[in-house]
């Protein structure tokens, strides 16, 4: 659970956008009201409304309004509302309940003319007419304005957003399945040759990134537990989680960790054209098979060169496809022809991808690693195989005993560990949950700070002795954990 600074502003910068958008949009639709799109006024209230939806891009990334019954959500954060605009918030909020319209949504920077557009096109829409939404989407269309879209005002339907801590978890782990599901689609659509909903995709990572800034512990959990049955697609969205948990502690902003978690969504993308049979083998590949697998960074690279959709995505997602084989020292595949710096977004999800690949059981190794091992092995190749400074950060964030880990401690008791220490220095000492045995199965016990000393105050009271394979107790370790 990292509650850091970044948490907190990141809480309160949409809050106070978000307001400021409403305030000046509401401003200009009710301009529209009383002008025609030529007056001054009509210029002067558009150019205010533009400034704030651009400064909410550049900062954000998206600027996604919604309105779940009377509350008001920018990018998923609710936006608080304060008493003296009360009034403003309200009054907007019955202007779009007239027209059914619940959802705003700025894709890219607009220009006065497209906002224009969009707000006459709102300004004359009927009263309590369910499908206004579509009569809209309808005219952008005609209008070839492909900035902006429109959503259905929904009253039950708030599934979305997530704003209380005790739903954090939930909103956490349906990011989590969501997200698994959408690589599923993906991969379908690549074989069918169908188009992707890139949009989806970026909301979803939108998504992760805000469950991971606001408790990063869920989704560290969900990535870390080792025992589901369909690897490929969960190792896409963990390797996206750990980029943009990763990215996230070495301080990149929030506007570009969306993207970080595209490019890990997206890393083996090449793989949807390697035959199953190889993918899946577990004896030894013979050396055709290898030089197919070794073609997965090219193949990717061209898939999503070919596809138009992702824009100026495209570059930060080539660059993982890319260079996630690379190694740090340019020792892996592909073979350049010509020296270059590895990006640091293919640094980043070189590591998330190592660690993610090394701590599952399937297909790459037959023998689970634990966790420790391969930090170890991480740290030992850092410098070669990965960014030095990278490494470092990921250790710590993991931890020697990661979210999920069942220990057995030096009171002989079992535990899973549920929550790593902040401070750096104990990261040995992690919060457990111990476990006790009772009708033929585990159970959740109390949780344990092993920072807790004995008696004697000169030892610790439990230390971990060594980890335990869940496998080998019949143990779900994602029930104790989430
Ligand atoms: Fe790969
Ligand atoms: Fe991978």
């Amino acid at each position: 659970m990292v509650e850091t600074k970044q948490s907190a502003d990141h809480e309160h910068l949409p809050a106070k956008l978000g307001t400021e958008f409403i305030t000046r949009f509401y401003r200009l639709l009710k301009g529209t009201a009383i002008y025609d799109r030529k007056n001054v006024i009509i210029d002067r209230l558009t150019q205010e409304c533009l400034q704030v939806i651009n400064d909410i891009l550049r900062s954000e990334g998206t600027l996604f309004l919604k309105i779940v019954r009377d509350n008001f959500f920018l990018n998923n954060i609710r936006i608080p509302v304060k008493v003296d605009k009360y009034a403003i918030l309200k009054g907007f909020w019955q202007e779009m309940r007239r027209r059914w319209i619940g959802e705003l949504e700025f894709l890219t920077t607009v220009n006065g003319e497209q906002l224009k557009n969009i707000i006459y096109l709102l300004s004359g829409l009927e009263e309590n007419n369910e499908s206004n939404y579509l009569y809209v989407k309808k005219q952008l269309e005609n209008q070839h304005i492909d900035v902006f879209d429109i959503g259905k005002l929904e009253f039950f339907r708030d599934e979305e957003i997530y704003v209380d801590s005790e739903d954090q978890k939930n909103f956490s782990k349906e990011v989590y399945f969501k997200s698994i599901d959408l690589v599923k689609e993906v991969v379908e659509n690549i074989h069918q040759q169908k188009a992707l909903n890139i949009r989806k995709a970026k909301r979803l990572m939108q998504n992760a990134v805000n469950a991971i800034l606001q408790d990063e512990s869920t989704l560290l959990g969900l990535a870390n537990i080792k025992n589901y049955d369909e690897y490929t697609f969960n190792h896409s969205v963990n390797v996206a989680i750990y980029a943009i948990a990763l990215g996230q502690r070495i301080g990149i902003p929030k506007r570009h960790l969306s993207h970080l978690g595209m490019a890990g969504l997206f890393h083996d993308i090449g793989k949807t054209r390697i035959p199953k049979e190889i993918l899946n083998k577990t004896g030894k590949l013979s050396l055709e098979e290898w030089g197919m697998m070794r073609s997965h960074p090219i193949v990717g690279t061209e898939i999503i060169m070919r596809m138009k959709e992702w824009g100026g995505l495209s570059t930060r997602m080539i660059d993982a496809a890319f260079e996630h084989h690379l190694k740090y020292d340019l020792t892996g595949y592909p073979k350049l022809t010509r020296k270059r710096r590895i990006t640091l977004f293919g640094r980043i999800v070189t590591v998330a991808d190592f660690y993610d690949a090394l701590v599952r059981p399937r297909v790459y190794n037959r023998f689970p690693y634990v966790s420790e091992k391969i930090l170890g092995i991480m740290l030992d190749r850092s410098g070669k195989d990965f960014d030095p400074a990278l490494v470092k950060v990921f250790i710590n964030m993991i931890g020697i005993f990661p979210l999920g880990t069942l220990v057995l401690l030096n009171t002989n008791e079992m535990g899973i560990v549920v929550q790593i220490q902040e401070d750096a220095e104990l990261i040995d000492r992690p919060k457990v949950c111990l476990l006790y045995y009772s009708d033929g199965e585990y159970r959740k016990g109390r949780v344990v700070d092993l920072r807790e000393m004995d008696e004697s105050k000169k030892d610790f009271k439990r230390s971990i002795i060594k980890t335990l394979d869940p496998n080998e107790y019949n143990m779900n370790v994602a029930e104790f954990v989430i």
